[in-house]
């Protein structure tokens, strides 16, 4: 195989970019993320891939749930504080106010909308651990174009 053809084609896959939350006993924690897509109508599954050791992929194979904040269009700063490991402060992760719902991970107010998964089954294979979640509960903030990963100009795969 070409490697920089592999990149090239792999890049060429669009994506959007969310903020996932998590949680365990030490507490809730959020990670930027695009390895992320509806993969059943119904039940209502999506696929995430989460990076192998992170904290965040720790949580979500121990609690078996995870968050998804969809964001809105000009939001690149608000991802970018969720591209490191983070520690709570209150209700805050990174300086945005979080609330929780049914699974306790964290929902972002300034989010467009959200939903909340419990994990039905998990292939833990590669450097990203793959977890389908099936969607338990959702909510929309507000109406808005979505954060793309073409606006932000980042690459993450390839
Ligand atoms: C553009 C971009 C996209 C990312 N997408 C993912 C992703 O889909 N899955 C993932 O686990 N990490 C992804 N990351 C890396 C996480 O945001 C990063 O490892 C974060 O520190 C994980 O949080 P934690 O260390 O608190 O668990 C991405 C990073 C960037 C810059």
């Amino acid at each position: 195989m070409d490697p920089k053809a592999k990149k090239t084609a792999l890049r060429g896959i669009t994506y959007g970019l969310y903020l996932i939350g998590t949680k365990d006993e030490s507490g809730v924690n959020a990670f930027a993320g695009n390895f992320l897509t509806q993969t059943s109508f119904e039940p209502p599954f999506v696929t995430l891939a989460a990076k192998a050791g992170t904290r965040s992929q720790k949580q979500i194979a121990s609690s078996g749930v995870f968050s998804v904040n969809l964001l809105e269009s000009g939001q690149k700063d608000m991802v970018t504080a969720f591209f490191r490991p983070l520690e709570v402060d209150g209700d805050m992760l990174a300086g945005y106010a979080f609330t929780t719902e049914e699974t306790g991970c964290p929902i972002f107010k300034d989010a467009l909308s959200f939903f909340e998964c419990k994990v039905i089954d998990r292939l833990e294979i590669g450097d990203h651990f793959i977890y389908v979640g099936e969607v338990i509960n959702a909510g929309v903030h507000r109406e808005g174009d979505p954060l793309t990963m073409k606006e932000t100009g980042f690459y993450y795969g390839g």
